[in-house]
């Protein structure tokens, strides 16, 4: 039976994104900040409180990189959550991490990190509580070692943390489940045939045919039109129609 938990922040897992800015003379700057995400695919929104002073440096330099935080650097990660720039203004260099200046965008690329994302300042949509700080994603850039044989980055290598918002736990990434978009096909992945006979069309669900046509398939006439679409023809990976003739 479940209990009523009020309102919690149940969002499991959230990100741990380092945010890092220079201020107007060039010192870095790194926050930690777990409500952020990819909004658009080239488009990250971060939600920031006003008083920081990551949100100060961006408005300045109109540019950030937004790295994934790796178990290795789970303590420097938690440092640049706690202290502020506004009154350590050698917050990063206590860190012990080391930055290059990106050569696309006016913000620090952290080292240590596997992953970093550059991106210019698209909007800062001001609310009450935080701004949502839209940044337009220009490269992103991985360390070698966290890449498969195709170049793509391998989560099992990266390392990366997560932030439960129950306990305020750090986590490890585990192991791979199931790939997304396969998975469930099992499930509910269907195949809708339009089967036209002499013009008149009759719709029939891959899996009810399969059911039936063994024993019928012979019968069908050799000129007979099929087509055929997904089950859900809306959604965007689902194959295109396609025909075919027997
Ligand atoms: C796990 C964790 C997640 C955080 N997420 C956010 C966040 O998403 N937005 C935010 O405004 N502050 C967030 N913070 C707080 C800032 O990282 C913190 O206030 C930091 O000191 C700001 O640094 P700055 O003033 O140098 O920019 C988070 C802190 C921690 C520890």
């Amino acid at each position: 039976m479940k209990k009523d938990l009020g309102i919690v922040q149940a969002v499991f897992p959230m990100p741990v994104l380092m945010v890092a800015s220079y201020d107007e003379n060039g010192v870095p700057d790194v926050m930690n900040a777990a409500w952020g995400m990819i909004s658009k695919p080239d488009q990250i929104t971060l939600y920031l409180s006003e008083p920081h002073k990551t949100v100060k440096n961006i408005r300045f330099s109109k540019a950030f990189t937004v790295s994934l935080a790796d178990e290795a650097h789970v303590a420097e990660a938690d440092f640049f959550g706690m202290a502020s720039g506004n009154n350590m203004p050698d917050k990063f260099e206590k860190s012990g991490l080391t930055q290059t200046k990106s050569s696309r965008v006016n913000a620090p690329v952290v080292e240590e990190f596997p992953l970093a994302i550059e991106c210019e300042l698209q909007e800062i949509i001001e609310t009450e509580h935080s701004h949502a700080i839209v940044g337009k994603i220009v490269n992103v850039m991985a360390d070698e070692n966290v890449l498969d044989e195709e170049g793509k980055v391998d989560p099992a290598k990266l390392n990366a943390v997560i932030f439960d918002n129950f306990r305020s736990g750090y986590y490890k990434v585990g192991d791979k489940v199931a790939q997304a978009w396969d998975a469930g096909k099992k499930l509910r992945f269907d195949a809708c045939f339009v089967i036209r006979l002499s013009n008149v069309r009759f719709p029939c669900f891959l899996s009810i045919l399969k059911q039936h046509t063994t024993e019928h398939l012979q019968f069908f006439p050799v000129l007979c039109k099929v087509t055929w679409k997904s089950a859900n023809p809306s959604y965007p990976f689902c194959p295109s129609t396609q025909s075919a003739s027997f």
